[in-house]
């Protein structure tokens, strides 16, 4: 398995605090059977080539202590106006490919600019992944909104624990809806540490298959992030639009 959303990077954001616990991370994912991660801090005080040069140390520490793990270069980037101006070779794109970038937005509220910024980096050939929109209060009380970004061109990746229910049962149920009407292409850890939130992408495919086929979960931990990586196009398979079903009431006379 491919895992292309991961703060493994010691020392740079929320996630690996040092050296010694990336590579407990580094282990623990090895051990659930991901061969690739992408590493992808949070893009906030710390320049694009910083993250490339801090990877490509840690790939190599993470050699030197024989852990079976490739690691590739990438960065969890914040919606923000300022990315319009922001020349292309200054936003962070996975394996430094120009291809596609991961972008996530505010939890509690989607900002007006959201799709001005998205068209930006589709300009510059960039194509935007959403991180984990099953977690955003506007999708989980329209999961539909979903649709509208894969239509404007964006891909969806989807947090692994979402589905296993570690965000809440609301969370778990836009997971689910979102899964069954072919509105993810990529799941990923979203790994933090090795504790709740390490690297599940197993146990989660395993949940997964209880909810679609088992060739499209294949799809999502290993051929579509090899594309990513690659910066080669992904298959898009058509999105069910999401109808929920309507509430009977009866009343008493
Ligand atoms: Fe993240």
């Amino acid at each position: 398995m491919i895992d292309l959303h991961t703060h493994i990077l010691p020392g740079v954001d929320d996630g690996a605090k040092d050296m010694e616990q990336a590579l407990d991370m580094a282990r623990q994912a090895a051990a659930h059977g991901v061969k690739t991660v992408a590493a992808t801090p949070h893009f906030l005080n710390v320049t694009w080539s910083e993250i490339k040069e801090k990877t490509a140390h840690f790939q190599q520490v993470v050699r030197e202590n024989g852990i079976a793990l490739d690691v590739v270069v990438g960065a969890e980037i914040y919606v923000d106006p300022e990315l319009i101006d922001l020349p292309a070779d200054e936003i962070p794109t996975y394996n430094d490919a120009g291809r596609y970038c991961l972008i996530e937005f505010p939890m509690l509220e989607l900002p007006p600019y959201i799709d001005q910024v998205l068209f930006s980096l589709q300009v510059k050939g960039i194509t935007p992944i959403i991180a984990h929109p099953e977690r955003y209060q506007a999708v989980i009380r329209n999961p539909n909104l979903a649709a509208g970004w894969i239509e404007a061109g964006c891909l969806i990746q989807m947090n692994a624990n979402s589905i296993l229910g570690l965000f809440g049962e609301k969370v778990k149920q836009t997971s689910k809806i979102m899964l069954q009407h072919n509105m993810v292409h990529v799941l990923a850890s979203d790994a933090h540490s090795t504790g709740r939130r390490g690297f599940y992408l197993d146990r989660c495919v395993e949940a997964a298959q209880r909810l679609v086929a088992p060739a499209d979960i294949e799809k999502l931990v290993s051929t579509n992030p090899a594309l990513v990586i690659a910066g080669e196009p992904v298959e898009i398979p058509e999105v069910r639009i999401y109808r929920p079903r309507k509430r009977l009431w009866f009343f008493r006379k």
